[in-house]
């Protein structure tokens, strides 16, 4: 049976008596209305950890003045439901004060230069300093063995990555796989905006990411390949933020450049962003 806690003092007493069962602890935060592909990180959260903890908050700081934070999808019936059926042990409900007690405006900050600076965070400002002082907060409040983040947030697990080796923050962090609906789109709590016109041309997204790929592959230039990929989502009514090939750490590529690779789309279809990747 989950229990869920909303008392900071009875979730460390829980996880010290894990701990001192000698129990690993795993972390999967999140903000709620939760799909396939959260409930994909529990269970890869449990291959790692004898006990599991999931967060939900709609954290503030991460979204910016124009974006959907009042009408961030809550459904917290189903949620808790749905955590206990992927074998989550404790969901932890924080609420804004306790997470930001000084309030936001003097909240301290966590920024991680470089990798922050692109794609995202460039269309979006402050969006990663907002996910890396959420996610510092909760790990300080779960001090979980292993944290499991979704590859679909590519650019968010690279810099949660960075944070964590370059503060010496003790927690294995895990990459899930994307999980996708039946055509190809990546899920996510943002499909739900779609219109019913819009849902099936939002799989557009997952065709240019595989043709990037098939583009590179077959010896394209790099700007031919990012040109087109831009022009295919904009003739399907996207209006487009990025559509790019990099390295892994989201480095700049050259042309001929041998390794791994990633290529990373972020659209506007009406009101909803998507964002979504695809590594080779
Ligand atoms: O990926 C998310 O849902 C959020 O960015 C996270 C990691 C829960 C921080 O609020």
């Amino acid at each position: 049976m989950i229990e869920t806690l909303t008392e900071l003092d009875t979730l460390r007493a829980r996880v010290n008596g894990w701990k001192r069962e000698g129990l690993r602890v795993g972390f999967v935060p999140t903000m709620g209305n939760l799909h396939a592909g959260h409930y994909s990180l529990v269970m890869l959260a449990r291959q790692y950890a004898d006990r599991v903890v999931s967060s939900v908050f709609v954290n503030p700081t991460q979204f910016g003045p124009n974006e959907d934070f009042t009408r961030y999808p809550r459904t917290p019936e189903a949620d808790t439901t749905g955590l206990e059926g992927a074998g989550c042990d404790v969901l932890w409900l924080p609420t804004v004060e306790s997470m930001y007690p000084f309030g936001i405006e003097l909240a301290a900050r966590i920024n991680v230069p470089g990798v922050s600076s692109v794609l995202e965070g460039a269309h979006r400002p402050g969006h990663f300093d907002g996910v890396c002082t959420v996610v510092t907060r909760l790990f300080n409040q779960v001090q979980p063995d292993v944290a499991a983040f979704g590859k679909k947030d590519f650019q968010q697990l690279a810099v949660i990555r960075q944070m964590v080796t370059d503060l010496a923050v003790p927690i294995e962090i895990l990459g899930g796989s994307i999980v996708r609906e039946s055509d190809g789109l990546a899920m996510s709590s943002r499909n739900q905006y779609l219109t019913a016109d819009e849902r099936p041309r939002a799989a557009e997204i997952r065709r240019t990411l595989l043709a990037m790929r098939e583009a590179m592959v077959g010896g394209q230039s790099l700007a031919a390949v990012e040109a087109e990929a831009s022009r295919r989502l904009a003739e399907a009514g996207f209006e487009v933020d990025y559509a790019v090939v990099r390295r892994p750490d989201l480095g700049m590529l050259q042309d001929g450049s041998p390794g791994a690779k990633v290529s990373l789309v972020a659209a506007r279809l009406g009101k909803t962003r998507l964002i979504d990747n695809l590594e080779w």
